[in-house]
Formats: structure tokens, sequence, C-alpha cells
């Protein structure tokens, strides 16, 4: 299978974006051919995305700061699953609700921790979440690293809502925006 094509398709290019200082020349950036030399000056230090078309269940690939991103729309099942996993059984032990700032939505770095592959939208592993298809890690419907070589959860990039359905990849939270969860 090669996986190097599907990201490629699913990939989302964001046209509105949020950066800070770059100007018009930002809302070119996501059209520039990636060989360019021109767009490693642009890479943009903040993303809008609009989560309006997500549906849940589903993941979609953002890039931010020249890394894809995760953004899924976790189903209550997915969140539950999360939630319920017993801290001691995990390798990085971080809790669910210290990784999201609203349950249904799981941001993350889609870098492995391993060595940097791209983890399988497809393929989501025994945990549910995702498989890294370089070696073998199992990563949950949290990110966390669950089984295989990888020693770190997958990172949560800071993000901010702006309101329900806007979120800004890699702005400073604001303040208890953690204590949005339930439970
Ligand atoms: Fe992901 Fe090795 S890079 S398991």
């Amino acid at each position: 299978m090669d996986n190097a094509n599907v990201t490629r398709r699913d990939f989302i290019y964001v046209a509105s974006a949020a950066a800070a200082g770059v100007g018009l020349a930002a809302s070119l950036w996501p059209f520039i051919d990636q060989m360019n030399p021109a767009a490693d000056t642009l890479a943009l230090k903040e993303v809008e995305f609009d989560l309006t078309p997500v549906i849940p269940g589903q993941i979609v690939t953002i890039e931010w700061q020249k890394k894809p991103v995760f953004i899924r729309r976790r189903t209550p099942e997915e969140v539950k699953a999360a939630e319920d996993a017993p801290l001691g059984d995990l390798i990085d032990p971080q809790a669910d609700k210290d990784r999201v700032q609203k349950p249904e939505w799981l941001i993350l770095v889609a870098t492995c921790t391993h060595l940097g592959c791209v983890p399988s939208k497809e393929m989501k592993g025994e945990f549910g979440g995702w498989l890294c298809p370089c070696h073998g890690s199992h990563y949950d419907t949290s990110g966390r690293i669950r089984k295989g070589p990888a020693p770190k959860n997958l990172e949560v990039p800071p993000y901010q809502f702006l309101s329900d359905t806007k979120v800004l990849i890699g702005a400073a939270p604001k303040a208890g925006a953690a204590a949005e969860h339930h439970g």
C-alpha cells in the first residue's frame, strides 16, 4: 500500500491563514509548490481551521509550520475509550482530559515519536487510534502510545478555539481552556 499517496490525497491545505505579520503572501502560500525555496520563508505561525465540514469519526490533516497536524472529531465511543484507559497501562501516562480542550476534538502533531513517520489514518491499530506503518507503533484514541517502539505520545500542538467551529493552531490556549472538559 502506498501510504505516501494516500496521505497526499487527504491533505487539506488551509487557505484561510491567520498568520501574524505575514500578510498577503500567507494566503498564497498553500498554493506554492513545496519545492519552491520561497515557501521556506513563509512558514505560518498560526493556522485557522474551520471545523464545520469534519464529521464525527473523521480525521483530517492540515499543515502547520511545515508539519502535518491531525484534527480528529471523535465519536462518543472513541472519547470513552480514551477516558477509560487506565493510566497504569500507559507507556507515557497522561490523562485524556489533559490532551484535549473539548472531548470531541483531538488535535495532534502527526509525527510518530519513534522516528518521525506519519501514522496512518486508514490503519487505526489495536487501540483504535493510529498505526504507524514504519515500525508498528500503535496509538490510542487520545494519540497516546500503547504498543510498539515509539517512546512518547503524539504531541499536542498549542491551539485555541476561536468559536465552536473555528480553531487556531499555533496559538496559546486560553486560560482555563481545559476546564471545558466534562468529568
Ligand atoms: Fe513510527 Fe518507527 S517511525 S514506529
